[in-house]
């Protein structure tokens, strides 16, 4: 697991995996109230755990965002939990009733779309995100004191992360969203034309480098 700086409070954590050519990232957003993004297959939160306690120090992780219940997403909770257990996890309803089904009893906090989040340290301003199998409504995050946007699954780049930070243009990443990622037009459509009108400087992605957009 590589760990990379990407600004001075925020850090990516990424690994590759033997079965498919991708990395899997995680976030940490440092400050009075820490929010981890994602904790990864509980293989990868046991590596992540002593990366984020040599960050934190003594310090307390305040959130855990989740955008949608699949392992690599979340897979790792409940181990974190056992560390961090006043830790609250945002999410969605239907991601919250997936985590009470596997034994998740620690608070979460569920939000719905365009519902906002300030912290100490942040402003989060939540966006529906069907996901996976079921379409399931799941949760992406854009994080606007600055001009984060985390894409979970979407605008995935394949391959082993080269260059830390590339370059890209939204209006392009926007775009590049199909059926293979979304099937279903309507929600595809939706989802695009609220990304576009968001304010975004950086994309951080669930599987690839971490983006800098115009
Ligand atoms: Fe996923
Ligand atoms: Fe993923």
């Amino acid at each position: 697991m590589k760990q990379v700086k990407l600004f001075d409070d925020f850090y990516q954590f990424n690994s590759g995996s033997d079965f498919i050519p991708i990395t899997f990232n995680q976030y940490l957003l440092l400050g009075s109230e820490p929010l981890l993004v994602h904790t990864g297959s509980i293989d990868q939160t046991k590596e992540l755990l002593p990366k984020i306690k040599d960050l934190l120090g003594s310090q307390q992780l305040s959130y855990i965002f989740v955008s949608h219940f699949e392992s690599d997403e979340c897979g790792g909770l409940g181990f974190l939990l056992e560390h961090y257990p006043q830790a609250k996890t945002i999410c969605s309803e239907i991601t919250a009733r997936q985590l009470k089904g596997f034994g998740i009893t620690h608070e979460i906090i569920i939000k719905k779309p365009n519902e906002t989040l300030e912290t100490d340290d942040c402003q989060l301003n939540f966006i529906a995100y069907p996901s996976e199998m079921h379409l399931w409504e799941g949760l992406l995050v854009m994080e606007e004191k600055r001009g984060i946007f985390f894409s979970a699954d979407l605008f995935i780049r394949m391959g082993n992360i080269t260059d830390p930070i590339v370059d890209s243009k939204w209006a392009e990443e926007v775009k590049s969203i199909t059926d293979q990622n979304i099937p279903s037009s309507s929600a595809r459509e939706a989802l695009q034309s609220t990304l576009l009108n968001l304010p975004v400087r950086y994309v951080a992605l669930g599987h690839g480098p971490f983006l800098k957009v115009q």
